[in-house]
Order: C-alpha cells, then structure tokens, then sequence
C-alpha cells in the first residue's frame, strides 16, 4: 500500500505542475518502501537527495511563473517553500547519521506538508496560471 495516494483533488490544473507533483509523491513514496523494505542506509541517503533536489527544482519552476506572471501571491508563498526546503536539508543531516533513515514523525511531517501545500497555498494559483494560459 502506497504511504500517499495520488488522487485529482491534488489537480493544480497544469500539467507540468502536477507533473512535479505526482513526481514528489513519488520520491515521498520510495523512501517510505526503501525504510518500509529495510533497503540499506545509502540507498535511503540517495532517495532523500533526490527529493531534497527535486523539491528545489519543482521550486524554482512554480517560482518562474510567479515572476513571470507577477503572481500577487508570490512573497507569502516563496516564503512557505523556503521554510520548507530549510526543514528538508535539516532532516537530510539527520538522515545522514541515523542508521533507520528518517523517522515516521519526520515521514508524516513531509507527507502533511506537501498535501497541505499543495492543495492549500498551490490551488490559490491554479486559476490565475489557467487565466494566464498556463495550463
Ligand atoms: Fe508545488
Ligand atoms: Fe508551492
């Protein structure tokens, strides 16, 4: 059983976005079976790169459109993805000298966040994106 289930009400209605989205979940997804499956301690360490990395990249994407479309939401929003980004790199350390990997409470942390966020701050731009042709 999935730790997260991908479902539509997650939709921010652009394709590229919940491309990055379903992406993340994903990664959210590997590191729970590789920690579920009792995978080695590298192979957990290389998937929480992953998604330390792509987290940053799908970012900088969602911030591109804010710049380019002037998106009034911008400043309260990049603020939320670099409180994020600082937590994430913090449990990487953590990760990195603890033998298990990340702890549930941690697993559950980026769980509730990337669901909360996405339906939650990222839905606020779904239409003013889809009204800006991005879609
Ligand atoms: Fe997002
Ligand atoms: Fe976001």
């Amino acid at each position: 059983m999935a730790f997260i289930k991908w479902n539509d009400s997650y939709s921010v209605h652009v394709v590229e976005i919940d491309h990055q989205h379903r992406k993340l979940v994903s990664l959210l997804n590997d590191i729970h079976d590789a920690m579920t499956l009792g995978r080695g301690k590298e192979v957990i360490d290389s998937i929480i790169d992953g998604l330390v990395a792509y987290t940053q990249t799908h970012f900088a994407t969602e911030e591109k459109y804010f710049e380019l479309y002037k998106y009034p939401g911008a400043p309260e929003h990049i603020r939320e993805h670099n409180d994020f980004v600082k937590r994430v790199l913090e449990f990487k350390d953590e990760a990195e000298n603890c033998k298990q990997g990340l702890s549930i409470e941690v697993m559950l942390f980026l769980k509730n966040w990337l669901l909360t966020h996405i339906k939650g701050s990222d839905m606020k731009y779904s239409s003013f994106f889809n009204e800006h042709g991005l879609g």
